[in-house]
């Protein structure tokens, strides 16, 4: 059966609108937007956040198997979304130089910024145990959600550490 990806984005957005509303704990919100995300997307095997401190990725919430907890920046699929500051989409993450694999079924991966205009908290990271799994929608509809939670992260663009000491 095909997904309605744009049908499918939009339900997740106004799920997650609804999880967010009135909640202001910024680890809560993490928490939540990973699980929420982990369960209405199909065929992925992990879903969670690495966030920005000091020079490096720290592991965030996230459901899945465990995963390795520090990445520097520019390493790694999620090292190189920072430094490029843009989302990435891996069909095979095999053939990305430097990819870091945390569970051996991960085939495909995409990663998304969580950034607004004065700030860079880190990023959403899904991996896929099938190969070529994201496309241009699975971009556009994750960027809506990441927007989304970011402005409800940092309200009117809060200062990076105001957010962070929040996380
Ligand atoms: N594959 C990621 C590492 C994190 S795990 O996939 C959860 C990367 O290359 O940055």
């Amino acid at each position: 059966m095909t997904v309605d990806k744009a049908a499918l984005y939009a339900r997740v957005r106004t799920s997650l609108a609804a999880l967010l509303s009135g909640e202001t704990d910024a680890t809560a919100n993490l928490a939540n937007t990973a699980a929420l995300i982990y369960d209405q997307l199909p065929d992925i095997n992990w879903a969670g956040f690495y966030l920005l401190r000091e020079n490096e990725l720290v592991l965030g919430p996230f459901q899945g198997k465990p995963a390795c907890v520090r990445i520097p920046l520019g390493k790694g699929v999620c090292g190189a979304a920072v430094v490029r500051r843009s989302s990435l989409v891996v069909p095979n993450v095999h053939r990305f130089p430097e990819h870091i694999a945390c569970d051996s079924a991960s085939r495909s991966e995409i990663v998304i910024p969580l950034s607004g205009p004065n700030h860079f908290l880190g990023v959403l990271d899904i991996d896929s145990p099938v190969e070529n799994r994201f496309d241009e929608l699975d971009r556009a509809g994750l960027e809506t959600l990441c927007s989304l939670l970011v402005h409800h992260l940092a309200p009117d663009g809060s200062p990076l550490s105001d957010v962070l000491c929040r996380i």
